[in-house]
């Protein structure tokens, strides 16, 4: 790159005005680019805060449709939803996550009844169903079963996209399981169902908010590096979306956000395909904190790390912030 150098060239000119520095904006939030993550949770009229992620709560099935509506005012196309099963139903074999009648989807059915006109994205991974809190089947010493889950995830996903999900979006990390869910969802004859991998899902200390969401904070036995990746490792993930796209990921994810800015980068520097963020519970709660202790000021700390995100390259962002940021950008 070649470039005139000072005096003749001071890049402080457009910088000088709102009109100028509009004008010369390389990136632009939009509503459009949020995704919002919902929690969900059995009963009528409910609203569940939690207390580790201030101002996120979990919703109830009729309270649900009213989420999504504030979703579609705002101009925020999609939401992710999680459910929060109730501990009687969690089991060894996550046997509730097959249940076609289980919280996730009469949620699905609700939103795709009274809002069709937003997408719903939902999680397939078994941590929300077993008792240890593992996203997949353990044998006798604790380790995750690959295959076995493999085939559990499959029946999963098609329960979920019969009830009418738009996106279904693998969050456990085991492989070979996009090509099999794929495989699944057009034996179920749901064709037209996307796949959004978390393909660069790293096992992080930024999670446990969303555990408490879901329940499974006190239920978890040991950790989950033995399929979540290791922080350490940047060229691995280039080989995890690989594999997911080549199953047939229509898009991937790289999980946490910002601190795997990088990650986002090389992943879309490198397939170009679409490649969104999580920015997840334990980041959302620093901000929180941050805003809470005087530290920051909330709306621009929210700006700007999603602004971050799309000069990253990020196609889209999950962030509990969204209605907020829609709201602020809106
Ligand atoms: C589990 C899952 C997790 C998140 C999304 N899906 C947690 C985990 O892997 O333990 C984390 C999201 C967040 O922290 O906001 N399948």
């Amino acid at each position: 790159m070649s470039q005139a150098s000072f005096p003749a060239m001071r890049m402080r000119r457009g910088r000088s005005a709102p009109w100028i520095r509009d004008m010369l904006a390389e990136h632009r939030l939009h509503p459009s680019d949020l995704i919002w993550p919902l929690f969900i949770c059995e009963g009528e009229g409910q609203e569940e805060p939690i207390a580790t992620l201030p101002g996120v709560s979990r919703w109830s099935v009729d309270r649900l449709a009213d989420k999504a509506r504030e979703a579609r005012d705002l101009g925020i196309p999609c939401i992710a939803l999680f459910p929060n099963t109730p501990a009687d139903l969690r089991s060894e074999d996550a046997r509730e996550a097959l249940n076609p009648d289980n919280l996730i989807c009469r949620a699905i059915r609700a939103i795709k009844d009274k809002v069709p006109e937003v997408g719903v994205m939902t999680d397939v991974a078994l941590d929300p169903y077993t008792a240890h809190g593992h996203d997949g089947l353990t044998d006798e010493r604790g380790n995750v079963m690959n295959d076995r889950t493999v085939a559990v995830l499959v029946q999963q996903a098609m329960v979920q996209a019969k009830a009418g999900a738009d996106i279904v979006a693998p969050s456990d990390m085991m492989d070979g399981r996009i090509g099999a869910i794929r495989q699944g969802l057009e034996t179920a004859d749901c064709p037209d169902v996307a796949i959004m991998a978390y393909a660069a899902k790293y096992a992080s200390a930024f999670y446990g908010p969303f555990r408490d969401a879901v329940g499974s904070r006190g239920l978890l036995k040991g950790d989950k590096r033995g399929y979540q990746m290791d922080p350490a490792n940047g060229a691995e993930a280039l080989r995890e979306v690989a594999l997911d796209l080549a199953e047939g990921a229509d898009m991937v994810m790289v999980k946490p956000g910002l601190p795997y800015l990088d990650v986002v980068a090389r992943v879309k520097d490198a397939f170009g395909v679409p490649t969104f963020a999580y920015q997840v519970s334990g980041e959302y709660a620093m901000i929180e904190a941050a805003a809470a202790a005087g530290a920051g000021e909330r709306d621009a700390l929210v700006l700007e790390t999603l602004m971050a995100f799309k000069r990253a390259g990020a196609t889209g962002v999950l962030t509990y912030h969204a209605p907020l940021a829609a709201r602020l950008i809106g």
